[in-house]
């Protein structure tokens, strides 16, 4: 079968490697052929990959139907919200990943903070503004923290948490009047905010029902002790011990059950990864954001622990029928560390050479995965290409185990300016 994964990270590393585990372990062993766009130096060791950018939905099309590809795969949320489900399934190809209108869930943070509300799901106060003086009239008379949010797609980094009412103002104004995120900043959604404990909760979902993955913790916070500035995810580990059977439940009727029940309503069904950003306050969730994809690096530990077939998993949702899976998950523990670049996440410094990541050296319960990196010209040399550049994932029957071997392999790899955080997993 040929199967085409678009993104270029550590998850679609982790996706495609799992792919190729899965079919080579198979009884019988099956063969997949596997391709990525654009994939990294990591993926090539599984995989072909193809020099077409994730959002470039022609030429995904057109590689698709040349190659006759089988079934695609869509990591990221950018083709997503351009609609590439949508593309791909006019023409008839089988994609995994919501269409268009389901993606706004994610692509639009102001019209999910109204779905939510009318579906019940608890929630921070919120307000929504697309006018710059009203805006700045409301914070005016609010304390902080105060929590500002674009409404677009902002890669991370369209969210700010003011801790005065001026530090908001300024937010308001490069947003709404110096256009910062270009049109993502046009509405702004100015929320409470919350204090309690984040969780990452993921679902494979379709218009049969949805299975919950294990709960993940991430790290965004740069520094040890959560010190320093925001990132896209320093590191993730599962099972988290903070979260009650109780507390789940509600995960599952407060907020999967509650959306899922209002997109059906709303005439826009959900097919793929659905991925709740969750406040735990006083055990019960509250919602942060809905993801419509997998999450990195929540995926590297998901897929690392689930021990069903994730091909089997992937053609289930886009029959409509993952009620019908028997999907597992191993007990055991999993732990991802993302390794930055130096100047990460500022301005990460690109092609400093690094050594020590050859897959040889990876064993089965602890392997590295590319992010960041790229082959250096005309060599085989890997070096740094972008802010996060690699994770070691491991795994063992406790957290303690799998730490201790993420660790040890995370010593053996070496570039300039090398970053991690030492206490994933120790927060208890
Ligand atoms: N209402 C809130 N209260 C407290 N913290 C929040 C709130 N909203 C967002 N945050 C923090 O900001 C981070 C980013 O916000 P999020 O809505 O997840 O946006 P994005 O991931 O698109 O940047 C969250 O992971 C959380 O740490
Ligand atoms: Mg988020």
């Amino acid at each position: 079968m040929k199967i085409l994964v678009i993104g270029s990270g550590a998850r679609e590393h982790a996706i495609v490697r799992k792919l190729a585990l899965d079919a080579k372990n198979a009884q019988p062993a099956h063969a997949l052929e596997l391709y990525a766009a654009p994939g990294n130096p990591g993926i090539e060791q599984y995989a072909t990959c193809v020099n077409i950018e994730a959002t470039d939905i022609v030429r995904l099309l057109d590689f698709a139907e040349e190659e006759q590809i089988e079934l695609a795969v869509v990591g990221p949320e950018a083709p997503l919200a351009e609609g590439i489900v949508d593309r791909f399934l006019e023409r008839n190809l089988r994609v995994f990943g919501p269409t268009r209108n389901a993606a706004k869930l994610e692509a639009s943070k102001a019209f999910t903070r109204e779905l939510a509300q009318q579906a019940g799901i608890p929630s921070p106060y919120f307000e929504i503004f697309t006018d710059l003086t009203l805006a700045r009239d409301y914070v005016r008379g609010l304390a902080g923290p105060i929590v500002v949010k674009a409404d677009g797609l902002a890669a991370g980094k369209g969210v700010a948490i003011a801790q005065t009412s001026e530090e908001a103002e300024q937010v308001l104004h490069a947003l709404m009047e110096e256009h910062t995120f270009a049109g993502a900043g046009d509405t702004v959604v100015i929320e409470q905010f919350l204090v309690g404990r984040e969780v990452s909760a993921m679902a494979f979902v379709d218009e049969s029902g949805y299975v919950l993955m294990p709960l993940i913790e991430d790290h965004k916070q740069l520094y040890a002790g959560d010190q320093g500035p925001n990132t896209g995810g320093m590191g993730t580990y599962s099972p988290v011990p903070f979260v009650s059977e109780e507390a789940l439940s509600r995960i599952r009727t407060d907020v999967f059950d509650r959306i899922l029940t209002q997109c059906r309503h709303a005439g826009i069904p959900f097919r793929g990864v659905l991925f709740a950003g969750l406040m735990m306050v006083d055990e019960r969730p509250y919602l942060i954001e809905f993801n419509v994809r997998f999450g990195d690096p929540e995926t590297q530990v998901a897929l690392e622990l689930l021990e069903t077939d994730l091909l089997t998993i992937f053609e289930a949702v886009i029959d409509n029928r993952i009620a019908e899976v028997d999907v597992r998950f191993a007990k055991d523990a999993a732990l991802c560390v993302v390794l930055t670049a130096e100047g990460y996440p500022e301005s990460p410094r690109k092609g400093d050479l690094i050594t020590g990541v050859a897959p040889t050296k990876d064993q089965e319960f602890v392997y590295t995965l590319h992010a960041g990196t790229s082959r250096a010209n005309d060599s085989t040399a890997l070096v740094t290409h972008g802010g996060r550049v690699l994770n070691v994932v491991g795994r063992g029957d406790s957290l303690a185990v799998a730490r201790q071997r993420v660790y040890e392999r995370i010593q053996q790899i070496s570039f300039a300016g090398k970053h991690y955080r030492e206490d994933i997993g120790t927060r208890a």
